[in-house]
């Protein structure tokens, strides 16, 4: 994995622009080993944050929608790593992946989209952040739905329960933070998975 890296480097277009195209995210992701269900989940996210970065421009907040594509794009670039590696942290091993590949906003995001760093902000990272936690697998569903799932698959302990509890306050705030700009409900969301 880490021989990837070295190769990828000395490409010119690793070198040459901070933000990755998608087109290149899809191939870093293929290079990376990325189990197809993990794809899917990806691409449902970008679709999500895509859609409440665009929304959110109209409503006249400036947002770089290349950014939130890559960061979307990437987020889970270490995911299948991690499944390979247990005790790895796929937050941080994928923002240091991305980090040396030359895209440190790109990282920024990856590094963040388990947990947002206070003070939270409507910025790229909390779309991101946000959107991941709308998709559970590949399907489009409720904070709620979501955080209960993760209850069921990582709750194991009392303090893995604490911090996915804290972990779903948190994503409320988030989430009334991007849905006060907004002329819809965090649930109009849920219509996006329709037409895949
Ligand atoms: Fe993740």
């Amino acid at each position: 994995m880490e021989g990837h890296l070295e190769r990828l480097k000395g490409t010119s277009q690793a070198k040459s622009i901070e933000i990755p195209s998608a087109e290149f995210c899809l191939e870093l992701l293929k290079r990376f080993g990325t189990y197809p269900h993990i794809i899917a989940h990806i691409k449902q996210v970008t679709k999500v944050a895509l859609f409440l970065g665009r929304e959110l421009e109209k409503q006249g907040i400036r947002l770089n929608i290349s950014l939130i594509e890559a960061g979307a794009l990437l987020h889970d670039i270490a995911k299948t790593y991690s499944i390979e590696h247990p005790g790895v942290d796929h937050a941080a091993k994928g923002a240091e992946w991305v980090r040396k590949l030359g895209y440190p906003a790109v990282a920024e995001i990856v590094a963040s989209h388990v947990e947002l760093p206070e003070p939270i902000a409507l910025d790229e990272r909390a779309i991101v952040n946000y959107a991941d936690k709308r998709v559970k697998h590949d399907q489009i569903v409720s904070l709620e739905e979501r955080f209960e799932d993760l209850l069921a698959r990582y709750g194991k302990t009392e303090a893995r329960r604490r911090f996915i509890k804290r972990l779903y306050e948190r994503t409320k705030e988030v989430e009334r933070m991007i849905f006060k700009h907004l002329p819809f409900s965090p649930a109009f969301i849920n219509r996006l998975g329709k037409n895949k």
